[in-house]
């Protein structure tokens, strides 16, 4: 029986993670380590709640004696680490949380694994730390071209710039250690449990109450999104076949430009909810600082090495995304309200 350690579990991606592990194995035992920030949500993990395969550890990855006490009462195979500060507009007015929790907090996990992974000469079977990091320590793109693994890491904002240094400490305990770890750098996913500070389920939730669609820049800024399951799915791949000490680029060629989503999102509210959905709620808004131009990922080195590929065409992602949203009215309703309001009132207010 092998045993996860889940950091962020109770976040959007590591929720999603958690249920596709727990529907695909019966023979794991997850644990799910997360500080409950404004983004975790226990909500979101109520199903799995009574699994006896998972159990949940409220805490921060930057706690060196509790994350030490699951080492030791628990025998660890993977860990998982999703924790992280995960939004580049906050970064860009609070970066300090972010270099604490993405580097430190990752530093702090990646130092208690090696302890306790460690033997004479090396490091014990089967064991791995799965870093779960992100396109954006790529940089932007220009009108070409794609990220591949071998291209320049040159992060813009303070969230990439604390991924990216996350991801070069991961590095370095392979390179230093031969630490058994692996990265993956995915690009925008979308589906259900996302916090409604990121563009699709924001749209979404105001769509669903008529409120502004407030658009940055020209709206042309194209990101290559990958519906979260796919995601999920390449992480289990990449923890079962990677090499070790590799680098893997998760994204399936859905490019869309910011306003095409704004109003694929439209059109389908508008035809299958409510006629009063229209165009008219799109707001030009200021530009984001620094805003990457285009993300656009190569995947086929995941795809040669392990098959992966992503099975949801976005079409598809975004009808099921929105339905999600729609048969679970009252998870965003709850998310929306109280600090959510003064956060949303600050971010848009002067925008
Ligand atoms: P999220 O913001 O929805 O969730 C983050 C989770 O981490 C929350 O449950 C939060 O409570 C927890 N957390 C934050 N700080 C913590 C700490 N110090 N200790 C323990 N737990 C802590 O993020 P997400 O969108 O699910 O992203 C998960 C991971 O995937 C992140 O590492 C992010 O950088 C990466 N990623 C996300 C995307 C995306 O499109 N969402 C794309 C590429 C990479
Ligand atoms: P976001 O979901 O924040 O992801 P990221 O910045 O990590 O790619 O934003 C996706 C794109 O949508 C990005 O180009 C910024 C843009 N955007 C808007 O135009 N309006 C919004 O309200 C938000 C949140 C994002």
């Amino acid at each position: 029986m092998k045993t996860y350690l889940v950091t962020g579990g109770a976040g959007f991606i590591g929720a999603n993670f958690v249920h596709y592990m727990l529907n695909k194995y019966s023979d794991i035992k997850i644990i799910n380590l997360d500080k409950l920030t404004y983004a975790g949500n226990l909500e979101n993990l109520k199903d799995v709640k009574t699994n006896y395969n998972y159990t949940f550890a409220c805490g921060d990855i930057c706690d060196k004696e509790l994350v030490e006490k699951l080492f030791e009462g628990n025998d660890i195979d993977y860990v998982v680490n999703f924790a992280a500060e995960s939004h580049v507009d906050r970064s860009i007015k609070e970066p300090e949380i972010f270099v604490k929790t993405n580097v430190l907090g990752t530093v702090n996990i990646l130092n208690v694994a090696k302890n306790s992974w460690e033997i004479k000469g090396g490091f014990k079977e089967g064991k791995k730390f799965m870093q779960v990091s992100t396109d954006e320590v790529y940089g932007s793109l220009g009108d070409t071209g794609f990220f591949l693994e071998t291209t320049p890491i040159d992060p813009h904002s303070p969230y990439s710039a604390s991924k990216t240094g996350a991801d070069l400490m991961v590095k370095a305990y392979y390179d230093t250690y031969k630490m058994p770890v692996n990265i993956t750098r995915c690009s925008n996913n979308y589906g259900p449990y996302q916090f409604p500070e990121k563009l699709i389920p924001l749209l979404i939730n105001n769509c669903l109450n008529h409120k502004n669609l407030p658009v940055y820049g020209d709206g042309m800024n194209i990101r290559d999104w990958l519906y979260v399951e796919d995601h999920c799915k390449a992480i289990n791949m990449v923890i079962n076949g990677g090499r070790l000490g590799e680098v893997y680029n998760v994204g399936g060629h859905n490019e869309r430009t910011n306003m095409q989503i704004v109003k694929t999102v439209i059109n389908y509210i508008n035809e299958n909810v409510d006629k009063e959905v229209t165009e008219k709620l799109i707001r030009y808004v200021e530009d984001r600082l620094g805003h990457d131009k285009r993300y656009g990922i190569d995947p086929s080195k995941i795809k040669e090495e392990l098959g992966w590929y992503p099975e949801t065409t976005f079409e598809v992602g975004i009808k099921k995304t929105i339905r999600w949203n729609l048969d679970n009215k009252e998870w965003m309703d709850n998310i929306t309200s109280g600090e959510y309001q003064n956060y949303y009132d600050n971010m848009y207010q002067n925008k």
